[in-house]
């Protein structure tokens, strides 16, 4: 393959090869990976003291084996990402000590001190006042920065051309917006769905507006996205009893439709609540769609009066900042529907005692984000449609 795989018992040499680290004897390392798609290892001085996370991208899918190929070119993706994160959230991001694009590997802070959002959200816990709104101002960093508000027209244009990602994109217009709407092997869903995922194949109407949002998908560079901002790409916990945030995992990032993050993360959030309202245990889930748009749009208006193209007025934004809530609606809307019937399911369903009633609810629901996501105005319009 012309680089170094690495194996758990390869991690000192090499943090040691790379200036991470210098005493190898002192490092303990375990793999964690527990995403679909890369290796992560985390490695610990004996004390515990001390610890890194290096995170390395195979020349295929790390579920699936070298039977799906994709180029270890993806770290180069994440690598960026979390530049121009650090530039605008350094407090929101891993810090990064160090990225070798021979080797495909980001060596980063160790995070294991917090937990995966995902992870907590499935153990009953409430979501709390920090989280929701921490993300729409993260989105919205990121996106006025990268954007033609944020940047003058020609750096634009590098950071557009730089960005390109097209393997990853490609699996996002895969198995997200067109995959779960057409037979697929790759589509699998409950028994009791049989009906849904039938019908949905059948929806004309429905199939449309998804071709409209996977055009806006490939054509909308508004910004640079995160790119698979869903709950396992966060992690929250709690240092010297300050909470704190943490995005991860930005491989899929390219300049794209803001609405796209902002969507993924709804679509997340509406599902969780699903489970809790079949466990019993609805918190404040229900708050957090509201709650990371509030932000989104607060941090964004603020930063406007600092747009370097004033030509876009402020009767511009509004149009814009509406454009974006339709969108991140209907995405939101396709993200929930392929995670039921797509390729890869959530475990806030999977793992529900009965999962085919709050997978049936959101299912459906995520139907009407997309086809009605015009008419839903506001995020009281979707509390309405969610019942
Ligand atoms: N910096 C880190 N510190 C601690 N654990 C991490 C770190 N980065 C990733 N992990 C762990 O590894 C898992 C997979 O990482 P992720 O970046 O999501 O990989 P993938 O690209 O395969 O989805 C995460 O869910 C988390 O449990
Ligand atoms: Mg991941």
């Amino acid at each position: 393959m012309g680089y170094r795989i690495l194996e758990t018992a390869d991690i000192p040499a090499y943090l040691r090869e790379r200036g991470h680290w210098d005493d190898p004897a002192d490092i303990e390392v375990r793999e964690v990976s527990d995403g679909n798609v890369n290796r992560v290892f985390l490695a610990s001085d004996r004390a515990g003291t001390r610890g890194l996370a290096l995170k390395q991208a195979l020349p295929w899918v790390r579920v699936a084996g070298p039977s799906w190929p994709l180029s270890p070119d993806r770290s180069d993706a994440e690598a960026r990402a979390y530049e121009q994160l650090a530039k605008v959230a350094p407090d929101t991001v891993p810090a990064i000590h160090g990225y070798d694009p021979e080797n495909h590997a980001l060596v980063m802070e160790d995070l294991s001190d917090l937990e995966v959002l995902r992870t907590v959200l499935n153990e009953g816990a409430a979501y709390g006042p920090v989280t929701s709104p921490r993300i729409g101002e993260l989105v919205a960093q990121l996106s006025f920065a990268t954007s033609d508000f944020g940047l003058p027209s020609a750096e634009r244009k590098a950071l557009i051309a730089a960005s390109v990602n097209p393997e990853l994109c490609e699996i996002t217009e895969d198995v997200v917006l067109s995959e779960p709407y057409v037979e697929h092997e790759h589509n699998h869903w409950l028994p009791e769905l049989d009906d849904l995922a039938a019908g949905f194949r059948a929806d004309a109407r429905l199939r449309t507006e998804v071709a409209d949002l996977r055009h806006t998908f490939m054509t909308s560079a508004q910004a640079l996205l995160h790119g698979d901002l869903h709950t396992g790409s966060i992690m929250v916990g709690e240092r010297a009893g300050t909470p704190v945030v943490r995005v991860f995992d930005p491989e899929f990032s390219f300049v794209g439709p803001i609405g796209f993050d902002l969507g993924l993360y709804w679509a997340n959030t509406l599902v969780s609540e699903e489970r809790a309202r079949a466990l019993g245990t609805l918190s404040d889930h229900a708050d957090q769609l509201r709650l990371s748009w509030e932000a989104f749009e607060t941090t964004f208006r603020g930063l406007w009066p600092t747009r370097v193209d004033t030509f876009f007025d402020d009767a511009y934004l509004d149009r814009f900042l509406g454009r974006v809530w339709t969108e991140s609606l209907g995405f939101a809307g396709t993200e929930i529907v392929r995670r039921i019937i797509g390729f890869a399911h959530l475990t806030d369903l999977t793992t529900l005692p009965d999962p085919a009633p709050a997978s049936r609810r959101a299912l459906l629901l995520g139907r009407e984000l997309i086809v009605r996501r015009a008419e839903l105005t506001s995020p009281e319009a979707v509390r309405e449609l969610v019942g």
